[in-house]
C-alpha cells in the first residue's frame, strides 16, 4: 500500500514537472521545450549490455598514446593511481583484508567503462574525447588489467562481448519489489 502511494506520488510529480515546463513557456513567456537534438546531446547512457554504444573503434596502441597524454598525469602511466583512482590490478583482492578496487578487480561490465570515460574523463576536460579515443583508452585500461590482449581493437560489439572478472561478484537485491502487488 505504501509502495503504491509512492508510485502515485512519483507519477503525479512527473506530470507536474511536464506541466510546469509547458506552462512556463506558454504563460510566462520563459523557457521552451527541449528539442530532440538537445535531448540527444544529454541522452548518452550506455546499457551495461552495450546498448547505445556508438559507432567507431579504438586500439590499445592508440589508447596508450591518449592515456599518456590525457590521463596519466592523474592516474599514473600504467594506471597505478595518483591524484585519480588506481585503474589496474587488484584482481582477487576484494575479499581479502586489503581489497584493491580497480576497473579490473571490481567493475562488472565493460560498456560502463566507455560510458564513464566519455561522460566524466579526463576530469579536467570531460566529454572532450571523440568516440574512437574513448574506445581506445577503454581498450588500453582493459589491456593493463590483462582483460584484452595488447593488439586488441574494440568497438561496440567487441566491448559488449567482454566478460569482466568480477561479473558475478555482485548479488542483486530485489528490494523494493515494486512489481509484486
Ligand atoms: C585531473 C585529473 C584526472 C585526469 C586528467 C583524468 N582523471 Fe580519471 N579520475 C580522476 C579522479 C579524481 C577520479 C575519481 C572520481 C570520482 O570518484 O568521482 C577519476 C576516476 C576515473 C575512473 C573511475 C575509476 C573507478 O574505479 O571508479 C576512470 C575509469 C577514469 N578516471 C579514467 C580516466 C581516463 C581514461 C582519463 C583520460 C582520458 C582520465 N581518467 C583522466 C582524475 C583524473
Amino acid at each position: 500500500m505504501a509502495r503504491l502511494d509512492l508510485k502515485a506520488v512519483l507519477l503525479a510529480s512527473a506530470l507536474a514537472m511536464l506541466g510546469a515546463a509547458v506552462n512556463a513557456e506558454e504563460r510566462y513567456g520563459i523557457g521552451r521545450a527541449a528539442t530532440p537534438a538537445e535531448i540527444a546531446g544529454w541522452n548518452i547512457d550506455i546499457g551495461r549490455d552495450g546498448a547505445n554504444l556508438p559507432p567507431g573503434s579504438g586500439s590499445v596502441a592508440r589508447g596508450r598514446v591518449v592515456f599518456s597524454e590525457q590521463c596519466a598525469s592523474c592516474h599514473g602511466e600504467s594506471g597505478q593511481g595518483g591524484v585519480g583512482d588506481r585503474l589496474a590490478g587488484g584482481q582477487g583482492t576484494l575479499a581479502s583484508p586489503k581489497p584493491i578496487r580497480t576497473v579490473g578487480s571490481y567493475w562488472p561490465y565493460a560498456p560502463t567503462l566507455f560510458d564513464y570515460i566519455r561522460r566524466a574523463m579526463p576530469q579536467n576536460a570531460p566529454q572532450s574525447l571523440d568516440n574512437a579515443d574513448v574506445y581506445a583508452v577503454s581498450a588500453y585500461i582493459l589491456s593493463l588489467n590483462g582483460i584484452v590482449p595488447e593488439n586488441a581493437v574494440l568497438d561496440a560489439t567487441s566491448l559488449a562481448a567482454i566478460r569482466m572478472p568480477n561479473r558475478d561478484g555482485f548479488i542483486s537485491d530485489p528490494r523494493p519489489d515494486v512489481h509484486n502487488h
